[in-house]
């Protein structure tokens, strides 16, 4: 039993109020709490088949070792996979099948891991219930004690606290040592621009037509019909060579048709909008995840990475979540041809929060 050196599990038979009764008295640091629960509600203990028929556990074992073999062979493939398939340079196909075979692989190895341990547990490993001894989770004084003397003993040899000039100039290099990292982050953003400058604008101006995501068609008026969404990005983005995915990032949209009745509007927001079509920034205004789920029934937008919720009939206000404000609006209106155009850029940054805190 464990219960000599205060370190183990004690395995106890089904009755708790017997390990309890086992572990009382003078035990050293252990604690005992002498208000335990008679018993916690533990069902009696039952044995497996695998505990009772020899027959059923060697079987159980030939499974456990059989899945570890499968994993084994499911790594073994994922190196084979990538030496008899190497990727060539523009060969969708090949990349494909490279992918495919090592993820077959690598499926094969996790599962069989998986699996294994797990009927390891259920069918062979130990089921009785087990104590758990605590310990005081403090340190006892003596130990405070020394760790104080270590520290005093220490700025008495260093002269820490005695020599203030050095010990000052110490500080001032540490504080100034991470400054260099803080400033290459500029690099990040391009040199001629100011980074927030960048933040501030997307590729959305005045006639810029709506368009779907990724195709890069126009969308017409006409083809919004109440209660449906659109994944959109401004017409000509998914025609750049350079930057894509950095404008894309930016200016990417949810464009949704109510009822226009349901629509509550503000005021200076009346013209924004165009025939009950609105139009949102899909970038989330926490941490910059894509809101992509509409729920067409309560006009609610939901971000899946921290489950905020903007409510489409309210300017798309925060009504859940720990997002701090509303997805900004695109202003949007419908050009001669009937398709839907934008009034101009966002208003105010898309995106988290912080990027107007100046
Ligand atoms: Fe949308 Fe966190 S990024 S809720």
């Amino acid at each position: 039993m464990a219960q000599d050196d205060h370190s183990g599990t004690e395995l106890a038979a089904a009755d708790s109020s017997h390990a309890a009764q086992e572990f009382a008295g003078p035990t050293g640091t252990a604690v005992i709490p002498y208000d335990a629960f008679e018993n916690p509600g533990f069902a009696p203990h039952r044995p497996r088949v695998t505990d009772e028929d020899p027959k059923r556990e060697k079987r159980a074992q030939r499974t456990v070792y059989t899945l570890f073999y499968l994993s084994i062979l499911g790594s073994v493939w994922a190196i084979a996979a990538y030496i008899l398939i190497p990727i060539e340079s523009n060969d969708v196909d090949a990349v494909r099948l490279n992918n495919m075979f090592i993820g077959l692989g690598a499926t094969l190895a996790l599962l069989g891991i998986g699996f294994g341990a797990v009927h390891w547990g259920k069918s062979l490993m130990t089921s009785a219930e087990s104590i758990d001894i605590r310990h005081p989770i403090g340190s006892t004084e003596a130990t405070k004690q020394g760790a104080v003397e270590v520290f005093r003993q220490a700025d008495e040899e260093s002269g820490f606290s005695r020599r203030s000039v050095i010990r000052n100039s110490l500080i001032g290099a540490l504080l100034a040592f991470p400054l260099p990292a803080v400033v290459l982050f500029r690099g990040l953003a391009p040199q001629n621009q100011l980074p927030v400058e960048l933040l501030s604008h997307t590729m959305w101006a005045k006639g810029t037509r709506l368009a779907l995501d990724p195709s890069g068609v126009p969308i017409k008026a006409a083809d919004v019909t109440i209660g449906s969404a659109f994944h959109v990005i401004p017409e000509g983005l998914a025609e750049l060579e350079h930057g894509k995915l950095e404008e894309k990032a930016k200016a990417a949209v949810l464009l949704m048709r109510l009822e226009p009745s349901e629509l509550n509007q503000a005021p200076d927001r009346v013209t924004w909008s165009y025939d009950g079509i609105v139009a949102y920034s899909k970038i989330c205004t926490h941490v910059g995840c894509p809101v992509a789920l509409y729920e067409q029934h309560t006009h609610h937008l939901l971000c899946p990475c921290h489950q905020s919720q903007f409510d489409v009939a309210n300017h798309c206000e925060v009504i859940f979540g720990p997002a701090k404000r509303p997805l900004p609006q695109l202003p949007i209106a419908v050009d001669d041809e009937g398709y839907l155009i934008a009034q101009s850029d966002f208003t105010e940054p898309v995106g988290p929060s912080f990027w107007e805190r100046n």
